[in-house]
């Protein structure tokens, strides 16, 4: 081990329950199709107003976990998922919590801002009142002038910001976000990313953000979660004790580069597994 890495692992440890009150927790949250068993006993636990990350292989479960977090995917019998401490009544999350999936899902008969108010519009909110809203959001998601273009008519960084500002107007405390920068190109990623940052410093939603990117989870994080190769579970949960606000400096910083190191043999470990289990 390096002599930075040597600092930074006895800086971490495995990070404890966080500190904040617990918002959101999955205790034994598991999840088969069929033969297939995507999730294998999730445990995870989000304090309120914080911003975790979650990283794994690609097909290990994030999107599965998400699907079930949202609400639109039921997991087997057994685990138990609490919001604010207790279980949903319906027992299911659907409307409980603001999601971004994975694809944009913009209507492309829509404009911006009708597409912007489309889960506040299902939920009920008038939508004459529910366009003034996001009328008045436009120019801070970086939409001013384009409030009645469509879909086609935006850049990709711009779409991504039309399906974020969806999840921001659809006002609930948690946000689970799905990879929803995955297919930017790296510069329009890096302004992405800072936004968000902004945003959820004047918001203080609570987020889930999933990605396979491992910067970006180190970026972004108060932790940073990893999933293991299927069937998914939490192998390793880092809290990341950089500054904020966060930096574009920090991402050549020597303790940014210890925990990706770090991150990265985890990761690796696991991808590794699922390649002699699955096949690439
Ligand atoms: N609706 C489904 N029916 C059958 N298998 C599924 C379904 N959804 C996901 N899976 C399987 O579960 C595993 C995890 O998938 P997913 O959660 O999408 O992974 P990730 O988002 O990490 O790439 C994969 O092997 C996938 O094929
Ligand atoms: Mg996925």
């Amino acid at each position: 081990m390096t002599g930075a890495a040597e600092r930074l692992d006895a800086q971490l440890t495995v990070a404890a329950p966080p500190v904040g009150r617990v918002k959101l927790s999955l205790n034994g949250v598991a999840r088969s199709f069929g033969a297939v068993r995507a999730l294998d006993r999730v445990d995870l636990s989000i304090a309120e107003g914080e911003f975790v990350t979650l990283i794994g292989p690609s097909g290990c479960g994030k999107s599965t976990l998400f699907n079930i977090l949202a609400g639109l995917l039921e997991p087997d019998p057994g685990g138990t998922l609490l919001l604010d401490g207790a279980p949903a009544p319906s027992g299911s999350l659907l409307g409980r919590i603001a999601f971004m999936p994975q694809r944009d899902l913009l209507l492309p008969w829509r404009t911006v801002l009708d597409n912007a108010i489309l889960a506040a519009e299902i939920q009920g909110q008038k939508k004459r009142e529910a366009r003034e809203l996001a009328r008045s959001m436009a120019a801070e998601f970086g939409l001013k002038g384009f409030e009645n273009h469509y879909p086609q008519q935006l850049s990709g960084g711009m779409r991504q910001r039309v399906a974020l500002m969806r999840t921001f107007l659809f006002d609930r405390e948690v946000m689970l976000l799905d990879e929803p920068f995955g297919a930017l190109d790296a510069l329009t990623r890096a302004l992405m990313q800072r936004w968000l940052l902004d945003l959820w410093s004047r918001y203080r939603r609570t987020i889930l953000f999933i990605t396979h990117d491992i910067d970006e989870a180190i970026f972004l994080g108060d932790r940073v979660t990893v999933m293991s190769a299927r069937p998914g579970r939490i192998t390793l949960d880092r809290t990341i004790p950089l500054p904020r606000p966060r930096q574009p400096s920090l991402l050549t910083a020597p303790e940014f580069m210890a925990l990706k190191r770090e991150l990265l043999e985890a990761v690796e470990e696991e991808s590794l597994k699922a390649f002699a289990a699955n096949g690439p």
